[in-house]
């Protein structure tokens, strides 16, 4: 099966919408890879006025099954005074339902940018794009998954709370401390082997969707 990468962009004037097709052209040479280019709608101050819902030219634009159906994603949007469009941060501003379910998790990201000067903000737009790739869209952060938050604050939690009562004056306080304390390292261990064969899961898809593998 072909490995997709959905190309989503937005373009005011061409420049981006030429690095997109490019993009596009990089991806489909490489063997075993096909790619699906999106554009989003350009946002208006006239709270009244929509888009048709397909573009009189070009590409389709992106919606939710795009990205479910993805092996990758990249994101390409010109700069705006060192941002990205207000275009494109309305389009990650939709992807809530993404972000929930976890549909992103572990597919490789990228983004692009067009500016019209040298030293333009590139690097503050490619970072800007990166930041709801990394943490909210769950796309590259495999590192630390951003899945285990909230359990990693918890066990601070039962680590300050054990910290505290085993210095306390009763003994059943710091008999409660202990119960703390064995919770913090039950949960550290359970994290530890959750994020292991988290990763594991990881690199099974993506060895199953490496096109050089037979
Ligand atoms: C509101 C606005 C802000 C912009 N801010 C920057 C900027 O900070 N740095 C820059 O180099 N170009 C800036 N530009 C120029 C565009 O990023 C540049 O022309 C880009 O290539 C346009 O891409 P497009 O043809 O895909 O719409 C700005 C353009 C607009 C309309």
């Amino acid at each position: 099966m072909a490995t997709e990468i959905l190309v989503v962009y937005f373009s005011r004037h061409g420049a981006t919408h030429i690095l997109a097709q490019a993009i596009c052209d990089g991806v489909e040479s490489v063997a075993g890879c096909t790619s699906r280019l999106r554009t989003v709608p350009a946002v208006s101050a006239v709270c009244e006025a929509t888009e048709p819902a397909i573009p009189k030219d070009g590409p389709p634009y992106a919606d939710a099954k795009d990205l479910t159906e993805c092996a990758g994603l990249i994101l390409g949007s010109p700069t705006r005074f060192g941002n990205m469009s207000a275009a494109m941060k309305y389009f990650v501003d939709q992807t809530l339902p993404q972000w929930i379910s976890g549909d992103l998790i572990g597919k490789p990201a990228a983004v692009f940018t067009s500016t019209g000067s040298l030293h333009g903000g590139q690097e503050a737009t490619l970072l800007s794009m990166m930041i709801p790739l990394l943490l909210a869209l769950k796309g590259l952060s495999q590192a630390r998954p951003y899945t285990f938050k909230w359990i990693s604050l918890l066990i601070w939690l039962y680590v300050c709370e054990g910290l505290v009562r085993i210095v306390g004056p009763t003994a059943t306080e710091r008999s409660i401390a202990w119960v703390y304390l064995i919770i913090a390292l039950a949960l550290s261990a359970a994290i530890l082997m959750g994020a292991r064969a988290y990763q594991r899961l990881i690199k099974d898809s993506l060895t199953q969707n490496d096109p050089s593998k037979p």
